[in-house]
């Protein structure tokens, strides 16, 4: 949710904050700009509504540069997308660009009186006309102190002080911001994609601690202004990663690289065959004793959660429940000490889900966070982390970032039920095995691609669709059913299938399209009956089963195959097809498949 980018040192900053923002944009493409500190001392600001391409356009228009500045990204939170209401935002001889929300902002209005110093709707500005009301000119240091310490709510601020032309003061609570200082200048981000060009080590800046970047060194002082040291972290993906090469797409790409990305996520957590988390601080009195588990996350990993829960409870027969976090955040949760509570995030910044991990952790539960973001905020508060491996995932759908997921709840229901004594050594090598014969599905999915293309044809010119399933088919299908949202504007709906003829049948008329799953064989027939009943009322039927399915005349109007046997493994491959379905639709209607209206990839405000 907005991204942020600043950067001081020998180079020339306009190309690198463009560059910086671009790489970024997946977290807000609302409107963007730029503020660069001259060398005379004024500060030069561009900003532009629309894609960072706008704004880039507009920059060509000045030869304005220097060698120290900051850019923004935003996601509107706070007032319109309009130009006086993007970042950055200036008060007096402050310069700031936010990620955030300040929820006292309103209150601090009215006690400071600045209601005559604001051009914008914006939260963020009030913020800069603080920091002006506490700036006497001399001293950055005093005025950001005394400006966060009235902030509530989240925030992460790089600020540029007029005069001080070499240097970037930044400072987060919550927000996320990641800083690298290299021989060729200091950088700062909200995320390493937009870092990685330059250095591979980087640092998480740590909360509340003051941060200045110089074009030779990063200092940190802490509250109560003594140097501190960050711990210096390393990606293990590089630039390549975070491009698109040659596919049209993010989404595209990612899609394909989901059978490398499971691999890297399975593989070495395996000893002898089966998994083992020792490397990852995990023995197995971890997964011995718990009495039930709690899954918390949002959007897409909350969908993996689903998959997660009925995947472990018929193996490990305790409950598992699944949460949203932004509802489980302000309820009143029936978890203790005996409880495990998985907290799944991409990002692993996800202000709700961190919130979320934060109050199991209160209630004593043991928490595991299921992440693909090193050193991110939600890894860094749980009590275990297992890493997925799927590195960068930039469109905003997230498509590798949810099987790395499910192979992850794979993994942990193996190694829950090895602990627990109801798979031996042979049963869980069994288990991994049926696991891995997903990634050779996937291939295969993706070797279909024309098929499905011709399969989406359905959902084209469609407003409303229906994915209906049983069981593991109806936890897919809310994936499924969100991924077209997400990316194509179709309405979908994710329905159990038995469920169906209590109420939302009614809206089925004739050329609906429902996205049927039969692939579970102990609830095939009564989904196939479901199916019947959609298809009396007109329905068009896209069926997926497994391979050998027998299906019955006229019970669909397309139909695509999974080739996987074991019930417990389709999800895998079947989710490849509904991510498929809904880029083609997404394609087909002329939309921004990376970037879909609205929508922003890391949310990081309530
Ligand atoms: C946003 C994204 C979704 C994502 C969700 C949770 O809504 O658009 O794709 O599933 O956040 O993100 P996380 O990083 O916590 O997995």
């Amino acid at each position: 949710m907005c991204g942020i980018i600043g950067y001081t040192g020998p180079d020339k900053v306009k190309n690198i904050l463009l560059e910086g923002l671009a790489q970024l944009e997946y977290r807000g493409y609302d409107s963007a700009g730029i503020a660069i500190a001259r060398e005379d001392g004024s500060i030069y600001v561009e900003k532009q509504t629309g894609q960072t391409a706008n704004l880039k356009a507009a920059c060509e228009q000045s030869d304005a540069d220097g060698h120290c500045g900051i850019g923004h990204t935003r996601w509107a939170t706070h007032g319109g997308v309009t130009r006086l209401n993007t970042h950055p935002h200036r008060a007096g001889k402050v310069t700031l660009i936010h990620n955030g929300i300040i929820e006292n902002y309103h209150e601090l209005i009215e006690e400071y009186q600045l209601q005559d110093q604001l051009v914008s709707e914006t939260d963020s500005e009030v913020a800069a006309a603080l920091l002006n009301r506490f700036y006497d000119g001399t001293n950055p240091k005093e005025a950001i102190k005394k400006t966060v310490a009235l902030l509530e709510g989240s925030f992460a601020f790089c600020i540029l002080f007029e005069g001080l032309t070499d240097r970037i003061y930044c400072i987060r609570s919550v927000s996320p911001l990641v800083a690298s200082s290299t021989e060729h200048g200091s950088l700062v981000a909200s995320d390493i994609t937009a870092v990685i060009k330059y250095s591979r080590k980087y640092f998480v800046v740590p909360e509340h601690q003051l941060m200045i970047l110089y074009p030779d060194h990063i200092d940190l002082l802490n509250e109560e202004g003594i140097k501190t040291e960050p711990e210096i972290l390393e990606v293990n993906w590089d630039v390549e990663s975070a491009q698109k090469m040659g596919f049209p797409h993010y989404m595209m790409k990612e899609i394909h690289e989901q059978p490398e990305a499971i691999r890297k996520t399975i593989a070495p957590r395996l000893k002898n065959g089966v998994p083992s988390f020792e490397d990852e601080g995990m023995d197995d009195s971890v997964f011995a004793s718990f009495t039930n588990i709690n899954v918390v996350a949002c959007g897409t990993a909350m969908y993996a959660g689903m998959v997660g829960k009925a995947v472990i409870e018929p193996i490990v027969k305790i409950p598992v429940t699944v949460q949203i976090a932004s509802e489980f955040r302000y309820s009143t949760p029936l978890i203790n000490e005996n409880t495990l509570t998985i907290v799944v995030s991409q990002s692993g910044e996800t202000i709700d889900t961190l919130a979320a991990l934060r109050l199991a952790r209160s209630c004593g539960s043991k928490t595991l966070a299921i992440v693909n973001v090193k050193g991110s905020s939600i890894a860094r508060e749980s009590d275990y982390v297992l890493y997925t491996h799927a590195g960068p995932e930039i469109a905003v759908a997230s498509t590798k970032a949810y099987s790395v997921q499910l192979s992850a709840f794979y993994l942990l229901a193996c190694k829950i039920a090895m602990v627990r004594g109801i798979f031996d050594h042979a049963q869980a090598k069994d288990f991994i095995n049926n696991l891995y014969q997903c990634i050779d599905a996937i291939s295969g999915i993706l070797e279909q691609k024309d098929q499905i293309r011709e399969a989406a044809k359905c959902l084209e010119n469609a407003e409303h669709a229906y994915y209906i399933g049983r069981g593991l088919d109806y936890a897919f299908s809310m994936e499924g059913a969100l991924k077209l949202k997400e990316i194509s504007y179709v309405h979908a709906e994710a329905y159990a299938a038995g469920e169906l003829k209590h109420g939302t049948i009614a809206l089925i008329e004739k050329n609906i399209p429902v996205v049927a799953f039969a692939t579970q064989d102990s609830v095939y027939n009564k989904t196939i009956s479901n199916i019947r009943e959609v298809k009396a009322r007109g329905a068009y039927v896209l069926l997926i089963t497994k391979e050998n399915a027998e299906i019955p005349a006229g019970v669909c109007d397309m139909h695509l195959t999974v080739p996987i046997e074991n019930d417990l493994f389709t999800g895998l491959p079947t989710v490849v097809i509904l991510q498929l379905l809904a880029y083609y639709t997404s394609l087909s209607k002329g939309l921004d498949v990376d970037k879909p209206r609205n929508l922003a990839k890391s949310v990081t405000v309530e």
